[in-house]
């Protein structure tokens, strides 16, 4: 297809220098002229590819932050700007979402529709692109829990990282189901991957003082062989901050940062002085915690530009990381353990990144500083594509709901395999549910009939993990944050034994609800922040001093099948102000559907859907305001919005032709 444009696009710019020109080769013309005999190779003297020079222009797309209709689009993207390869990471946690049960695109869940990693793989192929790939098993990524699934939390004592044998046992199982998808897609059997990453960062889980478990890695690189991945093998880390502690001997060691290039690479040329240079992580940007003040941005264009040239000036190959960031859909964004207040932070569902293209696909400057700097030091000329249009965008009628259903209704919804009656307080880790896999994702509730005196007060031991809404018998007693130092408050992660005095009017026989949330687990750190679970489990509730046993703990989910069973709306034209509220309604698209934005500046907190589909969390206080709904999720007609606000809804839910972020 972008052949037949190029061609169209040569008669119009007949002056373009490499754009759509049919005599040039393709890349894969270019590489395997004469059969292919040898994958990608790293001496000093510089990569090679087949035995021919190669330049790694890399840019890095998750293929399960991108609707899988938009694939081709992003790819073709990067191959217009100049690029020859494409990275992406695999989560376990998405293609292994129970044990034993696998995902690859077949497993008609929330994601499966994202989770074709071979097609996905075989369409870089298509667009002339190379492919990295990175399985981990664990991948960072701002992903839930670095993409470890969270059902490895129910097995005790468990040391993920490590060559524990009750972690790498399910790795093998995962890794053998994965990787023979994987090996007939390499380049040295007519595929596009040339070189797979062991493990993630290993250097950087941990002080850099502690030993590194060499034997995890070691096992690695063996069960990658053992399903017949032939390379090139490497690991990725900062090399000015943690050397080779997270390498193998033999092992492509490559480096990732954002600053002072010519000291990480000098750093890393000290470390490996007979081996080509990469960068397997260039951060074109950054990411957003909630309640940060503005919207990251990280590198800015003219730095961005700099430090290209000064990595180019090396010779070194590079991986843009992120090239096009895309969306943390539903409830899978990750989250930092930071060293100061508020110790904990959750990363938004927003992945744009200020990457080259944003989160919708646009191009933006740093797309096209890339493309300048890529033109100017690639030496191998090959025909790329004509840049693709960008989407039409669009921002439809308000919604105005008039269906609802509260807190107590949405209980009712919920199957009684869902409720567990427990004697002491667990995290929904421990739920048997799921097939006895535990909750995942989503909230937890804990309820109790109790009996309140004059202004009793409530403590919950420990730290909520990570955001409890206490309602006593449905009404809402927790407010919500606005700034960081509302979290300070009851009900909020970063201080412990926090209490709740009620008031004299709420006396009596009572049912309290305690719904927490899991915000998402950390993706980053060192062995002891991969304790992960959610809900109330550091210590018990007490209530005036005693002691609360006896509860009834229900796992809300919000899978997409159950939000679109939903059947006991209460219709009224004034919906609930305050939440936990459910509300439904719909807006018209007519003719083709356009990406657009719903706009939660004067909303709460909370979760949407579209069409049952989760788009991810929003929360008033940004950096991001909107959250983005891309067209294929749309259809021409009537769509449908499911919002579960948390603490206060608006009038209205409007709809934007462009993201809003705090600056
Ligand atoms: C691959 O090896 C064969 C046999 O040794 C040789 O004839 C051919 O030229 C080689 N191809 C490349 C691209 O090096
Ligand atoms: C980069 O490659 C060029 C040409 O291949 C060579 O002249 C130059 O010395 C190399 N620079 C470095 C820093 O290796
Ligand atoms: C409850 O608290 C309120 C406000 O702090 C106070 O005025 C009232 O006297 C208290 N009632 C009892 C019974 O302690
Ligand atoms: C609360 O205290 C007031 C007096 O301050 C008293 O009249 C009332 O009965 C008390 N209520 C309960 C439920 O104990």
């Amino acid at each position: 297809m972008w052949k037949i444009l190029g061609a169209v696009f040569l008669l119009s710019v007949a002056t373009s220098k490499a754009t759509g020109d049919q005599s040039l080769p393709t890349l894969y013309e270019y590489y395997t002229a004469g059969g292919v005999n040898t994958t990608l190779e790293a001496p000093a003297s510089g990569f090679l590819l087949n035995g021919k020079e190669i330049t790694i222009f890399s840019g890095a797309i998750h293929y399960f932050r991108v609707h899988p209709e938009y694939w081709q689009d992003r790819m073709r993207k990067l191959r217009a700007a100049g690029f020859n390869t494409l990275e992406t990471y695999i989560p376990w946690n998405l293609h292994e979402p129970e044990k034993d049960v696998f995902d690859f695109g077949d497993g008609n869940r929330d994601f499966s529709m994202f989770l074709d990693v071979r097609k996905f793989i075989q369409l870089a192929q298509e667009e002339d692109l190379f492919v990295i790939i990175r399985p981990g098993p664990y991948i960072c990524s701002e992903w839930d829990f670095g993409g470890l699934p969270s059902w490895l939390l129910r097995i005790p004592d468990i040391k993920v990282r490590t060559s524990d044998p009750q972690f790498t046992s399910r790795v093998k199982i995962y890794f053998d189901k994965l990787l023979p998808l994987l090996t007939d897609l390499q380049f040295t059997r007519g595929g596009p991957i040339i070189a797979v990453q062991i493990e993630n960062e290993y250097g950087g889980f941990g002080k850099t003082s502690d030993p590194r478990d060499k034997d995890y890695l070691k096992f690695i690189k063996n069960a990658y062989e053992d399903n017949g991945l032939e390379g090139l093998f490497f690991t990725s880390d900062s090399p000015s901050t943690s050397g080779d502690i997270g390498s193998l001997p033999g092992v492509l060691q490559t480096a990732n940062f954002n600053s002072f290039p010519t000291n990480q690479l000098d750093a890393l040329k000290q470390l490996q002085p007979d081996r080509a240079l990469m960068v397997m992580e260039f951060w074109s940007g950054w990411f957003d915690h909630w309640l940060e003040g503005s919207h990251q941005t990280g590198l800015r264009p003219t730095v961005l530009e700099d430090y290209l040239e000064q990595i180019f000036s090396y010779n070194a190959s590079i991986n843009v990381y992120m090239f096009h960031g895309g969306t943390s859909f539903g409830f899978m964004n990750g989250a930092n353990v930071v060293f100061i207040f508020p110790y904990y932070a959750p990363d938004t569902s927003s992945y744009d990144y200020d990457a080259p293209l944003s989160e919708a696909g646009d191009y933006t400057e740093k797309y096209r500083i890339l493309e300048r700097v890529v033109a100017k030091h690639n030496k191998v000329l090959t025909q790329t594509p004509e840049k693709p249009a960008e989407s039409t965008k669009a921002a439809y009628e308000p919604i105005k709901f008039s269906l609802f259903m509260t807190m107590e209704d949405i209980l009712n919804e919920i199957e009684q395999e869902d409720k567990t009656q427990l004697e002491t307080l667990q995290p929904m880790e421990s739920l048997p549910v799921n097939n006895g896999n535990g909750q995942s994702y989503g909230y937890i509730n804990y309820r109790k009939k109790v009996k309140l005196t004059n202004n009793s007060t409530i403590k919950i031991s420990g730290h909520v993990r990570d955001i409890a809404l206490l309602m006593l018998d449905n009404q809402q007693k927790t407010k919500i944050p606005s700034q960081r130092n509302d979290l300070h408050g009851f009900g909020f992660w970063p201080d412990k034994d926090q209490e709740l005095t009620f008031e004299e009017a709420d006396a009596g026989e009572r049912t309290i609800d305690i719904l927490v949330e899991n915000a998402g687990r950390v993706n980053y750190g060192g062995p002891e922040d991969f304790i992960q679970k959610k809900g109330l489990w550091e210590g018990p509730v007490i209530i005036d001093g005693a002691e609360q046993t006896g509860w009834e703990a229900t796992a809300l989910q919000f899978k997409s099948q159950w939000v679109r069973n939903l059947n006991s709306w209460r219709q009224s034209t004034s919906v609930p102000e305050r939440g936990p509220v459910l509300l439904k309604g719909t807006f018209e698209v007519t003719g083709d559907p356009a990406d657009t934005w719903l706009d939660f500046s004067l909303w709460g907190k909370g979760i949407a859907f579209v069409n049952g589909f989760h788009l991810g969390r929003y929360f008033k206080a940004g950096p991001p305001k909107t959250l983005y709904i891309p067209a294929p999720l749309l259809h021409s007609g009537f769509n449908e919005v499911i919002i579960f606000e948390h603490y206060q809804t608006a009038a209205e839910l409007t709809f934007r032709d462009s993201p809003i972020f705090n600056s």
